[in-house]
């Protein structure tokens, strides 16, 4: 099967990232959200991560315009993937709210669209047997932010076939990027090292083991991150971060993935990081609000 049109789901930082690599890949791409603030959010991102390259010289104004051509928005699910070839879903890290959404494409879809998610470590399987179609079912993991991110982990679920492999592999390869594949288990392979590591760097700073500047530096001077854990963190989005941890915490019962406390207070304060203005570091100042 020759894919053509792509169908995103979300259109928040992950979403618009990956609709922006397909159709910078010549794909015809749908994004979907649920409320049209949202949709336009994701637009907005993907026009000005354009426009940046334009300014930079890495691409003319009309490739640009070619580009953000073969997008568009809506909150409605059915005009989205009704004509896809290959849903990519990058909604809420949450497994009963992504069963959902499966279940209402399962109805939507033609037989042979491929579904892939880019949950960063719920259970393929378990979205693969909520989507009706678990032989058409991946995992497909982008890394934030997506434009830049090289990697992509592809996730074999119990039932995944080798065609569904051999078809995400190729739209990989089309946009650019390497994929590696990885067993179905908590967190694949990066986030399981990663997320355990911010993790980490959460509680030495709940110890007051070293300011937020100098855990960063720790790790980027010490130890060659390009961005230390704790940038990092609010750059992925401390609810998305406090959600894998807990994911991890349950599935392997294990002490040494609990959430550090303070992770779970600011979460609560509405401190996500880059995205509400505040986390580790504060955004606001930056932008002079
Ligand atoms: N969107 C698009 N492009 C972006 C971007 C964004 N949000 N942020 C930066 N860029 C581009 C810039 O335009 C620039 O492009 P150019 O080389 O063509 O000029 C390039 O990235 C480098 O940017 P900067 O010079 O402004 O800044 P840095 O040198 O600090 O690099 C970075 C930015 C590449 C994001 C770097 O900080 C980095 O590598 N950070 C670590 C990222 C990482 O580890 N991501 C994985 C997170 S885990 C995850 O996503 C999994 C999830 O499941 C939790």
């Amino acid at each position: 099967m020759e894919m053509k049109k792509i169908t995103v789901l979300g259109a928040g930082i992950m979403g618009a990232g990956i609709a922006q690599c397909a159709a910078q890949a010549g794909f015809e791409v749908s994004i979907r959200d649920m409320e049209d603030r949202f949709v336009e959010k994701g637009l907005t991102t993907i026009k000005a991560n354009l426009e940046r390259a334009v300014s930079k010289g890495k691409m003319t104004a009309d490739d640009a315009d070619t580009i953000m051509d073969r997008v568009t928005g809506t909150t409605d699910l059915t005009m989205a993937a009704r004509d896809a070839d290959l849903v990519i879903e990058a909604v809420i890290e949450v497994l009963e709210i992504k069963k959902q959404v499966f279940q209402e494409l399962a109805a939507i879809c033609k037989k042979e669209t491929v579904f892939a998610s880019n949950t960063s470590g719920l259970s393929i399987t378990e979205m693969a047997v909520a989507a009706c179609r678990p032989d058409k079912f991946i995992g497909m993991h982008f890394f934030n932010p997506v434009p830049v991110m090289r990697l992509v982990e592809l996730i074999k679920g119990f039932s995944t076939s080798d065609e569904t492999l051999g078809l995400a592999k190729a739209f990989v390869d089309k946009i650019n990027k390497t994929a590696i594949v990885v067993k179905e288990a908590p967190g694949f392979a990066v986030n399981r090292i990663l997320c355990p590591m911010i993790n980490e760097a959460v509680f030495a700073l709940a110890e007051d083991i070293a300011s937020p500047g100098d855990i960063d530096n720790a790790m980027t001077l010490g130890a060659n991150m390009p961005i230390g854990p704790l940038a990092l963190a609010d750059m992925v989005g401390l609810d998305t971060l406090l959600l894998v941890l807990e994911s991890f915490h349950e599935e392997f019962g294990e002490d040494k993935y609990r959430p550090a406390p303070l992770l779970r207070k600011m979460v609560r304060a509405g401190y996500l990081g880059r995205k509400s203005g505040k986390g580790f570091y504060d955004y606001t100042i930056q932008k002079g609000k």
